[in-house]
């Protein structure tokens, strides 16, 4: 009975390969939609208003802010002008309370604002080299939001496991800036930006081939450079570049091929936004370990897979993260003991056979594969919009992606599953002119250039 639960949903969560290919076309197909107009898509492809992407000629010091990944990060970082390739930085990491995520505004920014006026603290001559100047900052803010310029923007909506109801439709920046004039700090915002905008103008400043950035972390999401003229909705004038760096906001792609079961539906259903971010339900490490915790829920329920009694522990909903279920994904030992300590420490649950050890290991492949194996699609739909995913005759140049977030890089199976079937998928031929390049911590490096070249005092 329980082996009957599994094979249903592994044979609802199987991508093969055909699979993979339309949805890379409904990936394109989207993207077009989302260009043309504001509410054409459920990919909101969010203009950023970065037309130009660092030249390693950025110079000065500057901070960085960086919201929304797991842990929240204040940068200072020494940008050397174009003599100097490494770039000094020091940082803060410190995990955001809980609570704060779904409070109030004025909460989550006053904590922000605190945090960064005790690093600012910390600061020596030598990092605030122009005395008399204002300090200036990139802001790195990972949800969706509606750029109105390089450094403003309203909050769209939350999404992972952020929900503050009075931040809806506010400008983040006026938040911040709010925050940081009661804690009694003079700086300036030069550049709002996702974390995927910033990973890819961190990549780029390592090297001029990255086209693309995709995060796989808490959330999941890409952003891409795309030509200003192919951008109907676009108002504005030509940038000088021609260039347009687009957020695409994919966590909420949604389409009739993804392998959805049971499962998504209920995890979606109970979530804080129901109905959003389905492709991101399906593949980042927010959720990943929590579908697994319901497929075993319903295996105790149904099935008693775990003896007479349902495990208590194995009720509570996000009880099981990603990072236990990589564990036990990765466990090589003969009596896979790594799985059984897993079970009986997070979730009660003694006692297991090596078998039931075994299915368990099989569930965690069933989900991560099919995960990797969607953010695959989403990439190779990527390419085919920018029409990188062929070599052309008399054509070598790379096409190099910036990834970052701790599922690529610490889910090593996730991580080796993804690279393999975007290979699949582009084939042999094409596959060396096509580089993934993990960018660490280039989101934070990357607001602070940005910041940069957005300086008031240029
Ligand atoms: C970090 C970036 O490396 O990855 C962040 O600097 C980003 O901006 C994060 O949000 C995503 O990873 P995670 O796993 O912390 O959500
Ligand atoms: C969520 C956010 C998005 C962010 C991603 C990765 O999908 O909506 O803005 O880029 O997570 O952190």
């Amino acid at each position: 009975r329980a082996m009957g639960i599994v094979r249903e949903f592994q044979d609802k969560c199987d991508s093969p390969i055909g699979k993979l290919r339309n949805l890379a076309d409904a990936m394109t197909v989207e993207m077009h939609a989302g260009l043309a107009s504001e509410g054409g898509s459920k990919l909101k492809m969010i203009i950023s208003y970065v037309d130009n992407l660092p030249t390693g000629e950025e110079e000065g010091c500057f901070y960085a802010l960086d919201l929304g990944g797991t842990n929240f990060r204040v940068l200072r970082v020494h940008l050397g002008g174009k003599d100097k390739d490494i770039i000094p930085t020091e940082f803060v990491e410190v995990p955001i309370p809980p609570c704060l995520m779904t409070r109030s505004s004025h909460e989550l920014f006053d904590f922000i604002a605190e945090e960064l006026a005790k690093f600012v603290a910390t600061e020596d001559e030598k990092s605030h080299p122009f005395p008399g100047r204002q300090r200036e900052l990139g802001f790195t803010f990972s949800f969706p939001v509606r750029q109105t310029s390089i450094s403003s923007g309203t909050l769209i909506k939350w999404t992972k496991g952020f929900s503050i109801e009075d931040a809806v439709g506010e400008d983040v920046v006026g938040e911040l800036n709010k925050a940081m004039e009661r804690v009694g700090l003079d700086m300036r915002v030069a550049a709002l930006v996702n974390d995927t905008i910033g990973t890819l103008a961190g990549g780029r400043y390592y090297n001029p081939n990255v086209v693309a950035a995709i995060i796989l972390g808490t959330g999941t999401n890409a952003a891409y450079v795309e030509r200003a003229n192919a951008i109907p909705k676009w108002q504005g004038p030509l940038p000088r570049s021609g260039d347009m760096v687009i957020n695409m906001e994919w966590g909420n792609f949604r389409s009739s091929h993804l392998p959805l079961t049971e499962y998504d539906d209920d995890l979606d259903v109970a979530s804080l936004n129901p109905g959003e971010q389905i492709f991101e339900k399906m593949i980042s490490g927010m959720y990943l370990g929590e579908i697994l915790r319901r497929v075993m829920l319903k295996m105790a329920e149904e099935a008693e897979f775990f003896g007479d009694t349902v495990p208590e522990k194995l009720k509570n909903p996000f009880i099981l993260r990603t990072p236990h279920m990589s564990t036990m994904h990765h466990d090589t030992s003969s009596d896979l003991k790594d799985v059984a300590s897993k079970l009986r420490d997070i979730l009660e649950i003694n006692n297991t056979t090596l078998r039931m050890r075994k299915v368990i290991v099989e569930l965690c492949d069933t989900i991560a594969t099919r995960g990797a194996r969607l953010s695959a699609a989403g990439i190779y739909g990527i390419l085919k919009k920018l029409g990188r995913e062929i070599t052309r005759e008399g054509e070598d140049q790379k096409s190099v992606i910036a990834l970052d977030g701790g599922l690529f890089e610490h889910y090593k199976k996730f991580k080796q599953c993804m690279e393999s079937t975007l290979k699949e998928l582009i084939g042999e031929e094409a596959s060396d002119t096509i580089d993934i390049i993990h960018s660490n911590d280039g989101s934070g490096i990357g607001a602070a250039l940005l910041a940069a070249s957005h300086s008031q005092y240029l």
